[in-house]
């Protein structure tokens, strides 16, 4: 053999050594990969409630943040805050039927009154009233239980 085809048979061998190991490594990493991720069910929950939450923020911001606003501070003398107040963390039948009636009676928020008026808006779905009381509920520094369609629905016939 010559010296030539002896660099090309070592240059190959260290090329296939080299090539085994990055296999092997990418394997492992692989594996730690598959290891780290969520089992399925627990994923699925997850990204239901992401819907559910985009989809509390798009109701949101179509039919509350005129008043309310995009961070949920309302607009001083005029529309109350929904930032951690009683009516938004307290009794979910209270709340729903805010939202279902509207309000117009001075409520006292946070110790101050507000002088505008809140629209009815049962014309909305019980799952979209939900919804956006559940975003507004863990949202704005709010921890509060979500709402369930099954909760607007009741409270909407005990109305009726
Ligand atoms: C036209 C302005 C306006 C719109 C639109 C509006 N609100 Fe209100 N909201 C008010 C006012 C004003 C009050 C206080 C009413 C009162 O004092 O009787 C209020 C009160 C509330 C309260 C109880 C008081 C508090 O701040 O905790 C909640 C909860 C609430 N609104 C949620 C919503 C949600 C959710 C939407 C959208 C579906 C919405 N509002 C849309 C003006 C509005």
């Amino acid at each position: 053999m010559n010296n030539f085809r002896k660099l090309l048979l070592t240059a190959a061998v260290f090329a296939a050594i080299s090539a085994c190991k990055n296999s092997s490594e990418n394997n492992e990493e692989e594996q730690i990969q598959l290891h780290e991720e969520t089992p399925t069910t627990q994923k699925n929950v997850q990204n239901e409630e992401n819907v559910k939450f985009a989809e509390g923020k798009g109701i949101y911001t179509q039919y509350c943040v005129t008043c309310h606003q995009a961070n949920g501070s309302g607009v001083p003398n005029l529309n109350p805050p929904l930032q951690e107040t009683q009516y938004v963390l307290g009794d979910k039948e209270r709340l729903i039927g805010i939202v279902l009636n509207g309000a117009n009676e001075g409520l006292e928020v946070k110790g101050k009154t507000y002088s505008n008026s809140m629209p009815p808006f049962n014309y909305l779905k019980d799952e979209e009233i939900a919804a956006v009381l559940s975003y507004v509920r863990n949202n704005f520094g709010n921890e509060a239980e979500p709402v369930t369609a099954e909760e607007v629905k009741a409270v909407r016939e005990n109305e009726e």
